[in-house]
């Protein structure tokens, strides 16, 4: 049987994606590439492992040709904070990272996943259930890098019949790793700083609405869209996929019920602020549910139950 192939398997999504698809279809079967020489122990230990720089286009097309990979998951990305930082590096990265994938992939006949994000919609996008189809015109590098992958993605299915399939993430909150420079990284931090300190500094205001999803709903996406019967699938570039929407000050007062005396204060970062405000309070989901079966799972409370529950071992105790 083909292998498959993760790339950034050392990000906030891959270093969860790879131990997820090692139990599912088996650890010498998911070979995780990234670039860090020093990954985890875990994605170490628990299989396959290359250092590799994405934009590396013959070293990528020789391990997918020379381990026959028959899949791969594309998540080597840059964050919105940091390719603002540095646009020319995230369109580098993010863009022609994708373009040798999409061409490997065509060259060897691979399926592509590649995630989108909220962060394909901008300021003139319906933010209150942003269809799956309306206006795309983001003004953060991080935005025009996914619509453009998302067209890439639509181009390659139509024009080469590629296998391309993806969802459009919410900001996503996990226990296990770390987001690297995201505007919703707030959402993540939040939990560390309460159990610590019981208290935390947001640098978004305390209204700003975001669509939000708890990791094991994001993987299970993943997955469930990877698999499911092409013949339903009506769109190539990304599906809209929606769990929970909240604002910091909504999260902050979800925290209080099970942290007694936990204090939120606000020291606004304009450059994280703006992205957020382009971005839509929650996406609907319909074509997602109606055409592979998508259903989240966690709700606010469920997902802070279980951050809590889960981080309350590697912190300090309450
Ligand atoms: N979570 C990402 C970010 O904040 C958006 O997809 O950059």
């Amino acid at each position: 049987m083909k292998r498959i192939l993760v790339t950034g398997a050392t990000g906030q999504i891959g270093s969860e994606l790879v131990p997820f698809l090692r139990s599912r279809y088996g650890a010498d079967r998911v070979i995780a590439i990234g670039h860090s020489k020093k990954p985890s122990h875990e994605l170490q230990d628990s299989g396959p492992y290359m250092s590799l720089d994405i934009r590396n286009h013959a070293a990528l097309d020789d391990i997918i040709s020379h381990l026959e990979i028959g899949t791969v998951y594309h998540l080597a990305a840059l964050l919105s904070a940091v390719a603002e930082n540095q646009p020319l590096f995230a369109w580098d990265i993010n863009i022609n990272g994708l373009l040798n994938v999409l061409e490997s992939a065509k060259k060897h006949k691979c399926k592509l996943f590649h995630p989108s994000s909220i962060g394909a919609f901008g300021a003139t996008t319906p933010h209150v259930d942003t269809p799956q189809e309306t206006i795309q015109r983001p003004n953060s590098m991080y935005g025009v890098a996914k619509v453009s992958a998302e067209l890439l993605c639509d181009y390659y299915f139509t024009r080469y019949h590629l296998d391309t399939r993806g969802v459009r993430f919410p900001g996503l909150i996990s226990h296990k790793t770390m987001p690297g420079g995201g505007t919703t990284d707030y959402a993540v931090d939040i939990f560390y700083a309460a159990l610590r300190k019981k208290k935390y500094t947001c640098f978004l205001r305390p209204d700003t609405r975001l669509d939000m999803m708890y990791m094991p709903d994001a993987l299970r996406a993943t997955v469930e869209i990877m698999e499911a019967d092409p013949a339903r699938l009506c769109y190539r570039n990304a599906y809209n996929i929606s769990a929970m929407s909240f604002t910091p000050q909504e999260l902050a007062a979800e925290i209080s019920k099970h942290i007694t005396g936990f204090q939120i204060t606000y020291e606004i970062d304009p450059v994280r602020q703006a992205i957020a405000d382009s971005w839509p309070d929650n996406m609907d989901d319909t074509p997602a549910r109606e055409q592979w079966d998508w259903k989240s799972e966690y709700n606010l409370e469920q997902m802070t139950m279980d951050m809590l529950n889960n981080l309350a071992n590697q912190a300090p105790k309450r």
